[in-house]
C-alpha cells in the first residue's frame, strides 16, 4: 500500500474511533442536566450526538466555535456566568498519560475548558488512542495576560507565542516548550507565574473517566 493511501486510512479509522468515544459519552447524558462542552475534533462528534438524544440539557460552551455548532444543532447554549455548577463536562485532549495527568489547549481553548471542567461534577473525557503517551512532552499551551506579556514570556524561558488570535478573553496564546517530566510541579510553578492566565496541564483529580476509541472499540479508564 502506498504511504499516502496508509495514511489515508489511519486518518479514517483514528476519525472513527473518536466517533466512538463522543457516542459513549453521549449517552452519559440524561434529561435535565447542565453540560459543559469542549473544543476540538472529538468534540465536534459529541454535539450531533448530543442533538440526536433530544433530550432537555443546559449546555456551557468552552469557545465560539463549539457553542455555533451547537446551537446550530438546536443544542439549548447558556452563558456561563450565571450557572454556578454543571451536572457533567466533556471535552477531547492533546495527550493523555497512563496516571491521568492531560495536556490540552492544542484549540487554544484551555483556560475555559479548565473552569469547566473543575465546575463539573464528573469530567469526562474523550479521545481516539492516538492521543495516549507514555509520558507528557512539550508544547503545554499557555493562556498570558496581554499586560507585560514580553516579561511574562522571557520569564518563562522556553516558550514561543502562537500565531493564532487572541483569546476569547482577550488573551494571548503561547506554548510553553520546556521539559514536563514533573508536570506536578509544571502546574504549580505555572499557576504561580503573575500574567499566566490558564495552562493546558489537567490534574487527575479533575478527571472523573476516559473513553478512548481504540479499533473500533471503547475502553473506559476510570480514574476516580
Ligand atoms: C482545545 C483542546 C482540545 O480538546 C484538544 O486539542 C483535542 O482536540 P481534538 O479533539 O481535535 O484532537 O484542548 O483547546
Amino acid at each position: 500500500m502506498s504511504p499516502v493511501r496508509r495514511r489515508v486510512g489511519h486518518t479514517r479509522s483514528v476519525n472513527g474511533d473518536k466517533r466512538l468515544a463522543a457516542l459513549a459519552a453521549a449517552v452519559m447524558l440524561e434529561d435535565g442536566m447542565r453540560v459543559g462542552l469542549g473544543t476540538g475534533s472529538t468534540v465536534r462528534e459529541l454535539l450531533p450526538a448530543i442533538a440526536e438524544r433530544g433530550l432537555s440539557l443546559r449546555c456551557v460552551a468552552t469557545s465560539l466555535r463549539t457553542e455555533e455548532e451547537a446551537r446550530r444543532l438546536g443544542l439549548q447554549i447558556e452563558s456561563f456566568e450565571s450557572l454556578d455548577r454543571l451536572d457533567i463536562a466533556i471535552d477531547g485532549a492533546d495527550q493523555i498519560a497512563p496516571d491521568g495527568w492531560l495536556v490540552k489547549g492544542g484549540g487554544g481553548a484551555h483556560t475555559r475548558e479548565k473552569i469547566v471542567a473543575a465546575a463539573a461534577e464528573r469530567f469526562v473525557v474523550i479521545a481516539a488512542a492516538d492521543k495516549l503517551v507514555d509520558r507528557l512532552a512539550p508544547p503545554v499551551p499557555l493562556e498570558l495576560l496581554r499586560f507585560g506579556a514580553a516579561a511574562t514570556l522571557r520569564s518563562l524561558g522556553e516558550a514561543r507565542l502562537r500565531d493564532v488570535p487572541p483569546s476569547p478573553d482577550g488573551n494571548l496564546i503561547v506554548d510553553y516548550l520546556g521539559p514536563v517530566d514533573d508536570p506536578a510541579g509544571l502546574a504549580a510553578l505555572l499557576d504561580a507565574k503573575p500574567g499566566v492566565v490558564g495552562h493546558g496541564l489537567f490534574p487527575p483529580q479533575l478527571v472523573s473517566e476516559i473513553l478512548v476509541g481504540r479499533d473500533g472499540k471503547v475502553e473506559r479508564l476510570a480514574l476516580r
